[in-house]
């Protein structure tokens, strides 16, 4: 099970009434391919991304400010030849400056802050659709809420996008319950971006998840591998490379990951004796709390993302449901899940 091929991934229906599409339950997250989680290659990421499209895990995932434009740059070039396999999913929300070609500084440099306004949202898409070179976007999000901004506003944007054919579907990121309500009443809304996986259930706290079940939004989590920490790849801080942006974050400092490494070990035990990889199991329990849900994974490998998607095979019991849930209760998290500048971007 553990890195056999994948055979087939689940699929749900996403959209918004009566404009409906059939997409993987294991997408694909690209943000790492920008060099956030130490460098990355481009030839190896678009192996990678090709070997996605060929398995079946198509719903790919992106941002504008991933690399501040390089990862959209990076997608156009697999979109090329590959348009019409791809589920094409991407954010704005986070202003920034491109960098000039073969900028090798830190892209922290060129970011500017949360942008909500009209007229930021008509030309962030412009500017997205121009380095994808494509017309459309399938899933358009605001990668966070500007708090400056109501909210309809902005979606009141989004929704001119949809008019003219540039964008398929609407989807939010971070948003709190009534954020999520609010912009409804003005555009359905397809599909809500969340951080979920075992050390991160603030969706299930704040009314978020239930507001999605309501609404018939679908979930879509993030970091579902706790950016990796729960595959048991990263023993120890030093493990992280110098550029990697895990360094800043407060769940990976020393004496946070010398606690919350047990919650690693919990599952590294319980995934031995089930026959499958403790990542594996972390992606199945994430897909087994909501039917309505997609996980995004994030990879530079072949070899991890067919483990990925072969979670899909991965059954979770009730029984192991409520072990998992038992082990995750007992285990508090030491830490915040951002950093503090960026933990104030979420919309609380
Ligand atoms: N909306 C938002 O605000 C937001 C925030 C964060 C992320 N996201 C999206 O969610 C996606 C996924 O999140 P993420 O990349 O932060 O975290 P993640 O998917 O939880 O973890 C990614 C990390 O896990 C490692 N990994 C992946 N599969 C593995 C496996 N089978 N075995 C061992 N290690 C494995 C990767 O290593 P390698 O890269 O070295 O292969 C990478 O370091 C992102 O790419 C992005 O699209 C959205």
């Amino acid at each position: 099970m553990s890195s056999a091929p994948p055979t087939e991934i689940p699929t749900i229906e996403l959209g918004v009434p009566g404009d409906k599409v059939k997409v993987p339950r294991i997408g694909f997250g690209c943000m790492g391919l920008s060099s956030t989680y130490g460098a990355s290659d481009d030839g190896e990421s678009l192996k990678t991304l090709n070997h996605a499209l060929d398995v079946g895990s198509n719903f790919i995932d992106s941002a504008d400010v991933y690399g501040c434009g390089h990862n959209e740059r990076l997608i156009a070039q697999l979109l090329r030849d590959r348009r019409d396999d791809v589920f094409l999913c991407t954010k704005f929300g986070s202003a920034f400056t491109e960098p000039p070609p073969g900028n090798t500084d830190t892209f922290h440099k060129f970011l500017k802050g949360v942008d909500g306004t009209p007229e930021y949202v008509l030309q962030a898409a412009s500017d997205s659709l121009r380095r994808l070179n494509v017309d459309k976007i399938d899933l358009y999000y605001q990668h966070r809420v500007d708090k400056n901004v109501p909210i309809e506003e902005t979606v009141g944007a989004m929704a001119e996008l949809v008019k003219a054919g540039k964008v398929r579907y609407l989807g939010l990121s971070e948003c709190s319950a009534e954020t999520l309500r609010r912009a409804y009443k003005v555009h359905p809304i397809a599909a809500v971006q969340v951080e979920y996986n075992c050390w991160s259930l603030d969706i299930e706290q704040n009314g978020l998840l239930e507001a999605c079940r309501e609404l018939g939004v679908t979930v879509v989590a993030y970091s579902p591998l706790g950016r990796g920490f729960l595959t048991g790849q990263i023993r120890k801080f030093e493990d992280l490379p110098d550029t990697d942006s895990r360094r800043s974050h407060p769940r990976f400092q020393p004496e946070s990951f010398h606690h919350n490494i047990k919650l690693v070990e919990a599952f590294e035990e319980m995934s031995a004796k089930k026959g499958c990889k403790p990542g594996q199991l972390a992606l199945a329990w994430v897909l087994a709390q909501d039917p309505n849900l997609i996980v995004i994974p994030g990879t530079k490998r072949i070899k991890y993302l067919d483990e990925n998607v072969a979670s899909g095979q991965v059954h979770i019991s009730d029984a192991e449901n409520k072990q998992i849930r038992d082990i995750i209760n007992s285990i508090p998290i030491s830490g915040d899940r951002y950093p503090e500048v960026h933990m104030k971007k979420l919309d609380n």
